[in-house]
């Protein structure tokens, strides 16, 4: 009863663009159909410990097989490791807002969310998220690039985070969205997992891989805080299609990181032409813009759909729009720059970068 159900991106009508989800707007490499049509075994279970995938994940970050765990999703090792830590009596920490799915995967745990308020630009307030750990905290949960909010924390930030936190409390790196990022001063998660051994980075092949649809994700971090996840996950849960499909896209990531590409320079163009509008968009890092459009939200999106763009409207605070096919853009703009003049003088100008 605390919880309320799951509400997915609405589906789009047929000639508007579904930017509501952070998809990636490719469709597969042709490889990856390829290996999917030819896919055998299906009447039998898959790889419950994932070898082959874990093993190319292990080489790539130069880890051993046991720090890497596959979830059918980055969302549901994020439950795992939750479930593994807090019970009820704990708190589990992390900004507001953030990744819709946070608060309702720590109440299922028991424990209580203790919700730190972004900054005025989107960004974590570090310093404020390590001054709400207690004794009660078993994880803090950063994300970066924030989702919806597409700004980083930068590994500075991160570093001055993490000398505040208790070395034996679990923080969990969600980098949903790192392949996108292009900002150096970002944090990265393969470089602060040597020197930080409580920190568990999450990555998945929905965004940059385009595999949304296979649910296929993981993790890298101590085997010992792994082992949590793998003993509260249900068992059998990634599949082989979507093992597969993984591995064949690690072989064809050139091709894939070329499409991350052509996203991230649409992302500019897009975000240089609302800045231009007057809105005070943060500097986005993930496949997304956060428009902040406060109470005018639910207006603005149906400002949005009349155009034929599907964004994520967020409560009162504002709308999350994927960086989607390229001919989306024009429809974006086009209603961004009709919803910025609705705005209060207030919400507007003040051009953050
Ligand atoms: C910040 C963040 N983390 C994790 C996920 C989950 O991704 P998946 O479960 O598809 O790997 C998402 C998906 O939107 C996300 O935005």
């Amino acid at each position: 009863m605390a919880l309320a159900a799951y509400r997915q991106g609405k589906p789009a009508a047929d000639d508007a663009f579904k930017l509501s989800s952070n998809e990636n707007p490719f469709d597969p490499i042709p490889e990856v159909l390829e290996a999917l049509a030819k896919a055998s075994g299906i009447n039998r279970y898959p790889d419950a410990a994932a070898i082959h995938l874990r093993e190319r994940l292990a080489k790539r970050f130069a880890v051993g097989i046991d720090q890497i765990h596959v979830g059918a999703g980055s969302v549901s090792i994020i439950a795992q490791l939750l479930q593994a830590a807090a019970g009820p009596g704990d708190e589990v920490v992390y900004a507001w807002r953030s990744f819709e799915a946070y608060p309702g995967l720590v109440t299922v745990t028991g424990a209580t969310s203790v919700q730190v308020p972004i900054l005025p630009d989107g960004r974590h307030d570090l310093p404020s998220m390590a001054a709400a750990i207690t004794d009660h905290t078993r994880a803090v949960i950063v994300c970066t690039p924030n989702n919806p909010t597409s700004t980083i924390v930068t590994t500075e930030e991160f570093d001055a985070f993490m000398a505040e936190v208790p070395a034996n409390l679990l923080v969990l790196l969600d980098e949903a969205y790192g392949e996108f990022v292009t900002d150096d001063a970002a944090v990265r998660g393969e470089d602060v997992l040597r020197r930080y051994p409580n920190v568990v980075v999450l990555r998945t092949f929905s965004k940059a891989y385009g595999l949304a649809g296979l649910r296929v994700g993981y993790a890298i971090g101590a085997s010992r805080i792994l082992d949590g996840a793998r003993a509260t996950a249900i068992p059998l849960s990634v599949t082989s299609p979507a093992q597969h499909a993984a591995l064949v896209s690690l072989d064809h990531e050139e091709a894939l990181m070329e499409r991350v590409a052509r996203i991230t320079t649409l992302r500019e163009l897009i975000w240089q032409s609302l800045v231009d509008q007057g809105w005070p968009v943060p500097k986005p890092q993930g496949n997304f813009v956060w428009l902040e459009t406060g109470e005018r939200t639910e207006r603005a999106a149906e400002v949005f759909a009349a155009y034929g763009i599907v964004g994520r409207p967020l409560g009162s605070d504002g709308i999350r729009i994927s960086i989607g096919e390229a001919q989306s853009v024009d429809k974006l703009l086009r209603a961004s720059a009709e919803v910025v003049r609705d705005l209060p003088s207030t919400a507007r100008s003040t051009r953050l970068d």
